[in-house]
């Protein structure tokens, strides 16, 4: 079963610049969450101060009770053992086959025999759509399958806690539609914790349980998925449906001024052509038939009933609908 991660009160500066200050969360067991946020707002530094990368200035970091900010280098070495990690570009060695860069993290951090490390990659392989291509150079496929070889080389330590770096970058939305539905597979299979890092909207909105977004230097929110999908925060709005209009701008943060002269052209119908405004919540993305019951779905549903009378109202109503939703279709499955 998966591993919790909590992160509490960090901040990450490089030199005098800040990235993000006291961010606060907790990714429950075994469960899959999302980390949004404009480009820039350092969500790739915050997964790499997740398996202890990138160090933090202030604030903890728990992985099974651990804080990886004091402990030691040797500890650091085996909580790290625990996480499965796909980076945006795949990380893949450009001179080895797919074989051998799956193979490597077992070459690497166990004793295994060849015939040993061979059943798992192959079994790795195999769940990632990849058998037939072991031999096939990383330069020789597609960017879909160079992220799927990723992630099966993610996978071959058995991690308890999967980290995920802009899944969709460089793919089509088919593509990326399969591998959401990948790692919601592979949450059903071995229940592992995972992180999805992204911008993207059609993947916030289907794929995890709880989703959180960085913005202005701060976690503007964390927690489950329909919090946020009904949040009224305006630059919530903005980023869940692509809109220009809003506190977000091309390359920075607007002032109020850009932001007033904006709304008087929006409120004019200048932007109504380029919106397309989703209302409301769209089911979330279930594992194949034919695999097992994600467990996730019943430990959440308890915690969030537990955690409920403290959310808002909307994100209440909407929650009691999909738990509904949920208990119709299972009445009518039996
Ligand atoms: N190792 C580093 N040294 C200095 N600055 C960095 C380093 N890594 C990232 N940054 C800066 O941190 C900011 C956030 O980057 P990043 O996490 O990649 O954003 P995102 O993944 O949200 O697009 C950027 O301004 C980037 O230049
Ligand atoms: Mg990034």
């Amino acid at each position: 079963m998966g591993i919790e991660v909590s992160t509490v009160g960090v901040t990450k500066s490089f030199g005098s610049q800040n990235i993000w200050q006291d961010v606060s969360l907790t990714l429950p067991t075994g469960e899959v969450s999302a980390l949004l946020g404009p480009s820039g707002t350092g969500k790739s530094v915050f997964l790499k101060s997740l398996i202890g990368l990138l160090r933090p200035e202030r604030g903890s970091i728990f992985i099974d009770g651990t804080d990886i900010t004091t402990c030691s280098n040797k500890e650091l070495y085996e909580i790290r053992k625990l996480f499965g990690v796909l980076f945006q570009d795949g990380a893949l060695f450009g001179s080895m086959n797919l074989y051998d860069n799956t193979a490597f993290p077992l070459r690497e951090h166990t004793k295994k025999s060849e015939s040993e490390i061979k059943k798992i990659v192959m079994e790795k392989l195999e769940l990632t759509g990849l058998l037939g291509a072991e031999n096939k150079l990383p330069g020789e496929i597609s960017g879909g399958m160079r992220k799927r070889a990723g992630l099966a080389r993610a996978l071959v330590l058995d991690p308890q806690i999967i980290l995920v770096d802009e899944p969709d970058s460089g793919l089509d939305p088919v593509r990326t539609t399969y591998l959401a539905q990948l790692l919601i597979d592979i949450n059903a299979q071995i229940d592992a914790t995972i992180l999805i890092v992204t911008h993207n909207i059609n993947l916030a909105r289907t794929v995890p349980d709880n989703i959180g977004m960085l913005f202005r230097r701060r976690l503007v929110m964390f927690g489950p998925r329909e919090v946020l999908l009904t949040s009224e925060e305006p630059v919530v709005g903005q980023f869940l449906n692509g809109r220009m209009v809003g506190p977000i701008g091309m390359s920075e943060e607007k002032d109020e001024a850009q932001m007033a002269r904006e709304q008087a052209l929006a409120d004019a119908g200048h932007y109504d052509s380029a919106t397309e405004e989703i209302e409301g919540i769209i089911p979330q993305m279930k594992a194949t038939p034919g695999m097992p019951v994600r467990q996730a779905v019943e430990r959440r549903r308890r915690r969030v009933l537990d955690i409920l009378h403290t959310l808002p109202p909307t994100a209440q109503e909407a929650i009691r609908e999909s738990m509904n939703a949920e208990g119709a279709t299972e009445t009518f499955a039996r």
